[in-house]
């Protein structure tokens, strides 16, 4: 039974973000019972100081928070899904911690035209992103995507990247909202009412997405 592991960056309840994970989810209950679900900002993950210590010891070396055990739910992880909102271009801060402190999978090799990472365990997983964003286009969650590009690729030469964008969804709960409420809400937000319409199927779209990415990647091979 395939593991997942859901390293949630929102900031706010039951937002769009958290509506991507829910059907994410709810696909992924379909093949497997071992999903674990992690709200970034309720955890202890303590600052990466830099000290570059993972470089000799093929470990963190910062005790006492989340980490230990967090990291451990990482390598098990079959299918590693990372939900944000789009926060200035990136993720959100405590999901952005969390990353730093991936410097501690890999080996870090200065050279004289760049850097060579080796990954400590060469990963056979799934990455995925559920990013919600306000912004009409998808251009701003680019930094985030070029990213994970990079980051599947260091930690191994197998790990699969699937991405999921919602776009133009800034207000709570609006990638489930209804067309009538679509409708009711774009004058307020000072957008034509005639998008409601595209943008309702378009939300749904996204949901279906979310659904079937979270039953194919649980499916046994
Ligand atoms: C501090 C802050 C920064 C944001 N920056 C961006 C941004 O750079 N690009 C964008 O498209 N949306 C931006 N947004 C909008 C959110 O990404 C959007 O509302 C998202 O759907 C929120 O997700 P949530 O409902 O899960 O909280 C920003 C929102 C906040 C609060």
């Amino acid at each position: 039974m395939k593991k997942v592991l859901i390293l949630d960056g929102s900031t706010r309840k039951m937002g769009n973000t958290s509506i991507l994970i829910q059907h994410f989810t709810k696909g992924a209950e379909k093949n497997t019972t071992q999903i674990e679900h992690v709200l970034a900002k309720n955890l202890d993950i303590k600052y990466c100081n830099g000290c570059l210590r993972c470089n000799l010891i093929k470990r963190c070396s910062i005790r006492g928070d989340d980490w230990e055990e967090l990291s451990q739910k990482i390598n098990e992880a079959d299918v590693l899904v990372f939900a944000s909102p789009i926060y200035f271009h990136y993720v959100t801060a405590p999901l952005k911690n969390i990353i730093d402190r991936f410097r501690s999978f890999v080996h870090v090799q200065i050279t004289e035209t760049g850097l060579i990472h080796t990954p400590w365990k060469n990963w056979n997983k799934d990455f995925v992103l559920l990013l919600s964003m306000g912004s009409s286009d998808d251009s701003d969650a680019q930094p985030v995507i070029d990213l994970f590009e990079y980051m599947k690729d260091v930690l191994g030469d197998n790990n699969r990247l699937h991405v999921i964008k919602g776009t133009r969804l800034a207000v709570i709960k609006q990638v489930q909202k209804t067309e009538d409420e679509l409708k009711e809400l774009y004058p307020k937000l000072r957008l034509n009412e005639k998008l409601a319409e595209d943008d309702f199927k378009k939300n749904q779209k996204i949901l279906k997405k979310c659904y079937e990415l979270g039953e194919a990647l649980t499916a046994k091979e």
